[in-house]
């Protein structure tokens, strides 16, 4: 069975107390109304993470990722966190390829992999980003852009650490824009991501991996997208900024 996971991604946003108050408002909600088992992520920057770890509940449904970690588990890298350490605070996933890496970061295929391999081998579970711009989205080659971005960075790893990722397809065009992909643009990638890894892998990996979708999703928009057969679930920017609309997407699971 697919899990089914909706994610939240603060970037950088929210200064400590304000994202500890966030994080145990949506904590609240989710406990109040949540009825599906869905899980739930909340990623927000590196330094609120071991606050966030602390106030969780046993049997809380939410878990708490990173955004980004350094390929190397330790070592002469200034500014960097390692998956090591993100494990070490509690975290228990990490978004890799964030297109605002791929783009601000110069994060190449090459060092998404071996970023990859940094996480699952520290038994974190990678939520690896891809999705193609609005030039590649109009010039037809986005097909052959998603390909590249999955075979080049994750292809590498063998079945059962393949069977450990969730994607994550943001197309660039829709990521704080408004403009959301419709839910049959967004089902079409959806599906030729779960053919490519049939193909590479074998259909059972294939049907049982979680894709979620992200860009400009919100309360609004989320139950038409979820309902797609490859959908499952999403990775939400903006609106997860605000506990009321943030639940109000993991609820749009529960249907
Ligand atoms: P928005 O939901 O703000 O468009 O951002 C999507 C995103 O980048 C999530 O990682």
């Amino acid at each position: 069975m697919r899990k089914k996971i909706v994610a939240g991604n603060w970037k950088m946003n929210m200064g400590l107390k304000e994202g500890i108050a966030l994080f145990s408002e949506i904590s609240e909600l989710v406990k109040a109304e949540v009825k599906g088992d869905q899980g739930v992520i909340v990623c927000p920057p590196f330094i609120h993470i071991s606050s966030l770890v602390q106030s969780l509940t046993v049997n809380d449904k939410l878990a708490v990722g990173a955004q980004n970690c350094h390929q190397s588990d330790s070592g002469a890298f200034t500014g960097e966190v390692s998956a090591s350490m993100l494990s070490s605070a509690g975290a228990a996933y990490v978004i890799i390829g964030h297109s605002e890496r791929r783009l601000y970061f110069s994060e190449s295929n090459e060092t998404l992999a071996q970023k990859l391999d940094a996480v699952l081998k520290n038994n974190l579970i990678p939520i690896f980003c891809i999705g193609e711009t609005l030039e590649q989205r109009n010039d037809g080659s986005y097909f052959d852009v998603i390909k590249s971005q999955l075979a080049e960075a994750a292809f590498h790893l063998n079945e059962a650490d393949f069977s450990k990722l969730v994607i994550a397809y943001e197309p660039v065009w829709a990521i704080g824009t408004g403009l959301t992909a419709s839910p049959e643009q967004a089902q079409e990638i959806h599906a030729y991501i779960r053919k490519l890894v049939a193909e590479k892998y074998n259909s059972n990996l294939a049907n049982d991996l979680t894709i979620l979708y992200g860009g400009s999703c919100n309360p609004k928009n989320a139950s038409e997208l979820f309902a797609q057969p490859d959908i499952d679930g999403g990775l939400i920017g903006g609106a997860s900024l605000k506990a009321r609309d943030f639940v109000d997407i993991i609820k749009a699971l529960d249907r």
